[in-house]
């Protein structure tokens, strides 16, 4: 099985030992504690269920500043984002060196994990300035990842975590959310040599299902891991729940038993687009895939990035730092000469009238008429879901 980045074993953060837990949840009690962000509860999360191995906690300001600027931590060691707990005030910590830090996201703010506090640093706005451009590729506030990842606070907190929890992933989303560890038993499992693993946030359309389909053909895999992202999104997106039974029901109809797993993970999105896909790509290695699709405008928003650009960002991971192989897809869009869907370039002789091509927003507009896609478009028992979800709003 492929291995882990940086590690032969995943290394996951969250304490598995049932005493050691107990133990830690009643330390906490006593500890000074921080609510932290969404987007550092979601740090944890991954780090907790071994997506981030070998990580054990947040970085300092050079390591991010060095994740940010290319990729690199001060070890030499390879991570492609920052992945920092920022916050506004730390009066509450003085000079504690263990503290717990509570979950912005669940009702009581509970215990998400304890961490021994290594370093407590004022980032500048030079530096702050710098990760956002060299992360989010812009530093436009209308971003919804830089605006997210600026309202933080300015102190970053730093040090090894235990965690404690999975915040409300677990008890949400029971069937879906798995850890890196479990992705990587089932797989075994299943006895899975070649796995494709898929990144979603949205639906899956009939161009997802058939990019997933081309994906597994071509490569010779086993199986397919979709794994799509729990955590907030920007307006307009699909919530997960209802994302998760249409995904779930295209793959009940549409997909051979025992060729595709239906799985997530607890991360808010940051809409970095090509950033975002390396560290799509690392999480996916240490799950388990051996290969990872990355098609069109991955994880993008708005015009802030080229449609394939998250395709040849991969051209500067350092040699050796990824063993999971990229599958980089063209556009995938139904053909009504060749009546199936194709990557558009593998069309030479089609115009753009030989496709069926529909905007997010006529899509959108359609479901919430009661209008379900063209069958070339989207499955009819997907379209159904959706529709019951925008009718109800
Ligand atoms: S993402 O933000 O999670 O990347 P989305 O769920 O829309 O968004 O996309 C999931 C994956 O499918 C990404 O790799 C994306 O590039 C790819 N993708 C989505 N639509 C298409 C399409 N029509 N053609 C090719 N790839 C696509």
């Amino acid at each position: 099985m492929i291995k882990p980045i940086g590690s032969d074993e995943l290394q996951p953060r969250f304490v598995y030992d049932s005493e050691k837990h107990h133990q830690l949840m009643k330390e906490a009690e006593t500890l000074p504690s921080v609510l932290i962000s969404s987007q550092a509860a979601g740090n944890a999360v991954m780090m907790g269920a071994g997506y981030f191995n070998p990580l054990k906690g947040f970085m300092n300001v050079t390591d991010a500043m060095g994740a940010a600027e290319n990729m690199t931590l001060s070890d030499g060691s390879f991570f492609p984002v920052p992945v920092m707990c920022l916050l506004e005030n730390t009066d509450a910590i003085g000079d504690a060196k263990r503290i717990a830090l509570r979950d912005p996201n669940v009702e009581g703010n509970p215990v998400l994990a304890i961490m021994d506090v290594e370093n407590i640093e004022t980032v500048t706005d030079e530096q702050m300035a710098t990760m956002t451009n060299k992360v989010y590729g812009t530093d436009d506030t209308e971003h919804p990842g830089v605006a997210a990842f600026n309202s933080q606070g300015k102190i970053a907190v730093s040090g090894p975590i235990d965690v404690l929890h999975f915040s409300y992933f677990q008890d949400d989303f029971p069937d879906t959310f798995r850890t890196a560890v479990e992705i990587r038993n089932e797989i075994a499992e299943r006895g899975w040599k070649k796995v494709v693993a898929f990144q979603t946030r949205n639906p899956m359309h009939l161009a997802h299902e058939e990019l997933c389909h081309m994906a597994m053909d071509r490569l010779g895999c086993d199986g397919l891991v979709i794994h799509m992202l729990l955590g907030k999104l920007k307006k307009g997106d699909i919530p997960a729940p209802v994302r998760d039974a249409a995904i779930r029901k295209m793959v009940e109809v549409y997909f051979p038993p025992n060729s595709a797993m239906v799985t997530g993970y607890g991360f808010d999105m940051l809409y970095a687009g090509p950033r975002e896909a390396v560290l799509h790509a690392y999480f996916r290695q240490n799950m388990g895939a051996t290969h990872f699709i990355v098609g069109r405008d991955h994880a993008g928003v708005g015009d802030y990035y080229g449609a394939f650009d998250a395709q040849t960002i991969f051209d500067e991971v350092p040699a050796g730092a990824l063993e999971i192989e990229i599958f980089k897809a063209d556009h995938t869009a139904w053909s009504k000469k060749l009546n199936k869907v194709v990557m558009m370039r593998e069309a030479p002789d089609h115009t753009k009238e030989d496709f069926i091509l529909l905007s997010g927003t006529k899509v959108r507009e359609m479901l919430g008429n009661g209008e379900a896609p063209p069958k070339e478009f989207s499955r009819p028992e997907v379209a159904k879901i959706l529709i019951d979800y925008y009718q109800s709003l």
